[in-house]
């Protein structure tokens, strides 16, 4: 098996709950990665975006990196992986340091002080910080600074949005990770991966909100001013959906999931009654004719309790009105006939779909709104190597790994 240099390949892995992703990129310059391996596996082992059965998901690991090892001809050893899940909180805080050198010119040294600074908030025993997103720089009162190095202050704010998740759940997804025999590279929020394959700058700019609606979990995530400023993770998701279609027709599982894809729709006055499918009862042999309108009346009531509690978050995040970007939709449910023009319905918004299709490579594959986070991780972990590498010129793999030690073991 061919190996291409360490440094020039980039590799995400998320973890859903119906099925883990991987895809290996390959770094062409700072702005561009290609695809050029992918690799699915169904996965049953997560309850609403938590592991529950940890040997399944690792096993859903293995051979979706088998696949993307087989098709990009590389051997996938560090990973950027998503994590979601009702444990994920989020917080905005600020930090303030007073600026170290003399002559008052902000170096990089203050900036890691004042991030550090702004970590300092009384989070639980029970929780880590898993990012640290800078919001806004303010130097001596000055806001709406990017990047403060160079310039000249006495004193240095930082606005920044925190994320934090639940040890133990941190704990479970880093050991499924290292059981399938990757190597984690960092957690990412997913809805945060999400965000940087199917956001445009310009919406960010405005300020706009991503909705990625899977099969056990909704995620949001509001960017304001170029910045996320508001994360949550819903414990719901297209699954529900599924379930309602199962005892609604009376069918298994696995038909409801069929039928939802193939025949659904969230809008019952724009199906016909006269349009039918054939459904098969629990038993496997019996079938009868349903009307579309029929299984749409099923789904509509879900798809709107779903949106209705998407709307009571971002009202409660305090940016209602503040959104002229509109809603970015994506994951798997974004595909159900009609969500994107629900989506617009309830929450009183322009609404478009979220497809990743700002990458190159193999991509044809991964230009669906189910690869929206696996997408995302490639983006963010292609922008992360090359920071370190435009940091650490002299930089060889050993740094990088000292660099993943280092991340680590604020885990543990
Ligand atoms: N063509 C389609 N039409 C309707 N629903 C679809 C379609 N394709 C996928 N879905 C639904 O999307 C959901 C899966 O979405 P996705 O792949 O984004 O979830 P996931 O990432 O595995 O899970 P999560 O993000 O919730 O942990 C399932 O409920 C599935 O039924
Ligand atoms: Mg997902």
């Amino acid at each position: 098996m061919q190996l291409l240099a360490k440094r020039d390949i980039v590799v995400g892995i998320d973890i859903g709950s119906t099925k883990v992703v991987a895809l290996v990129g390959e770094i062409k310059s700072e702005e561009a990665v290609s695809v050029i391996g992918f690799g699915e596996c169904t996965s049953s082992g997560l309850r609403k975006g938590n592991i529950v059965d940890i040997d399944n998901v690792a096993k859903a690991i293995e051979e979706a990196v088998a696949k993307a090892e087989q098709m990009s001809g590389t051997e996938i050893e560090y990973a950027y992986v998503g994590i979601t899940g009702s444990n994920i909180a989020s917080l905005n805080n600020k930090g303030v340091v007073a600026v170290a050198s003399g002559d008052n010119e902000i170096s990089e040294r203050d900036v890691d002080r004042v991030i550090q600074a702004s970590k300092v908030i009384s989070i639980p025993p029970d929780r880590k910080i898993i990012h640290v997103l800078p919001r806004e720089f303010i130097v001596d009162g000055y806001n709406g600074i990017m990047d403060p190095v160079g310039m000249a202050g006495s004193r240095l704010e930082v606005e920044a949005h925190i994320v934090t998740g639940a040890s133990t759940t941190i704990q479970n997804l880093l050991k499924t990770v290292e059981r399938s025999g990757i190597k984690v590279a960092q957690l990412v929020l997913s809805s945060l991966a999400s965000s940087q394959a199917v956001l445009l700058p310009a919406e960010k700019e405005l300020g706009a909100v991503l909705v990625d609606i899977g099969g056990g979990t909704t995620e949001i995530a509001i960017y304001d001013q170029g910045s996320l400023c508001f994360t949550s993770v819903l414990p719901m998701g297209g699954d529900y959906i599924t379930s309602d279609i199962a005892v609604g027709l009376r069918t298994p599982i696995a038909n409801a999931e069929q039928i939802k894809k193939e025949a659904g729709c969230v809008l019952s006055e724009l199906v016909s009654e006269a349009d039918t499918i054939e459904v098969c009862g629990v038993s496997g042999r019996d079938t009868r004719v349903v009307s579309k309108k029929e299984l749409a009346k099923i789904i509509e009531p879900r798809a709107q309790e779903i949106l209705q509690i998407v709307k009571r978050e971002i009202q409660r995040s305090g940016y209602k009105g503040l959104l002229p970007g509109g809603v970015v939709l994506t994951g798997g449910t974004a595909l159900l006939d009609g969500m994107v023009e629900m989506t617009g319905e309830v929450l009183e918004l322009p609404v478009r779909a979220g497809v990743p299709d700002q990458i190159g490579g193999v991509s044809d594959i991964v230009k669906n709104t189910a690869y929206s986070t696996g997408v995302g991780l490639l983006l963010y972990g292609s922008n992360n190597e090359s920071c370190q590498r435009s940091d650490e010129k002299d930089s060889s793999f050993n740094h990088m790994f000292d660099k993943v030690k280092h991340w680590f073991r604020d885990f543990f």
